[in-house]
């Protein structure tokens, strides 16, 4: 389950006074259920999402995550929390281009602790179909693929909640089609809570919640 009361987020800006970028934010989202967050460039999607994440502190309101209370955590806890709890995935994959697809997942499950982080990566990437590229480099794949590695990352550790920033914003129409369906059946099998952000209303009306975000303020969907 996922719980903002009354959340806003302020950034310093460079004339001195803050920049307001999230205002008065509520929202509750049950575990297991999906989330699309729309809304225009620079309107605070990425801010939520990231706040959701614990990358973000608010600067007011209570954000709670999978039963946990985010204000209570220390950067260390905070970390933890994410590695066990969040998986995440961004529109430019976000790769480290010199390991293999399938050392890419090995360090996360790695970071996430579990104990046999091998059979699960490659259990992982046969789940996004990627059996026959493990030791492809992220150069050495389309972006499709590499879409797919970043998922594979993402579920390793199979984490109750996903979070996706435009996950198909980089890629052609048929790739994106296949990168969103293969979330949709991830969040559906694994039971994952499922945030997306896309500006793609086709996409969105396929989650069963939708926030639309205008000026950092929620509007109707
Ligand atoms: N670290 C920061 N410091 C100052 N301002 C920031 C910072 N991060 C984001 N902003 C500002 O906050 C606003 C919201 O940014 P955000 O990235 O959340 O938008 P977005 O809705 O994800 O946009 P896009 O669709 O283009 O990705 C923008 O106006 C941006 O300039
Ligand atoms: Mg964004």
């Amino acid at each position: 389950m996922i719980r903002l009361a009354n959340l806003t987020k302020d950034f310093p800006s460079p004339d001195g006074h803050p920049l307001r970028v999230l205002e008065g934010i509520d929202l509750l989202l049950p575990a297991s259920a999906s989330l699309a967050i729309e809304g225009p460039s620079g309107s605070g999607k990425s801010t939520l999402l990231g706040i959701l994440a614990g990358l973000e502190r608010p600067t007011e309101g209570r954000v709670e995550v999978a039963g946990v209370d985010l204000g209570t955590l220390t950067e260390r806890q905070l970390a933890a929390f994410r590695a066990r709890t969040l998986g995440f995935v961004f529109q430019a994959f976000h790769l480290l281009q010199h390991f293999s697809a399938l050392q890419n997942v090995v360090i996360a499950a790695e970071i996430a602790g579990l104990p046999d982080p091998l059979p699960r990566s490659r259990e992982a990437l046969a789940r996004v179909g990627l059996e026959d590229r493990l030791d492809h480099l992220p150069g050495q794949l389309s972006g499709g693929e590499c879409q797919r590695v970043a998922i594979a990352r993402a579920i390793v550790a199979r984490p109750p909640v996903l979070l996706c920033d435009e996950p198909t914003g980089s890629l052609d129409p048929a790739n994106a089609g296949k990168v969103f369906e293969l979330i949709l059946d991830l969040h559906r099998d694994l039971g994952t809570s499922l945030v997306l952000v896309t500006h793609d209303p086709a996409l969105a009306s396929r989650m069963e919640h939708r926030l639309r975000l205008e000026r950092g303020r929620m509007v109707a969907a």
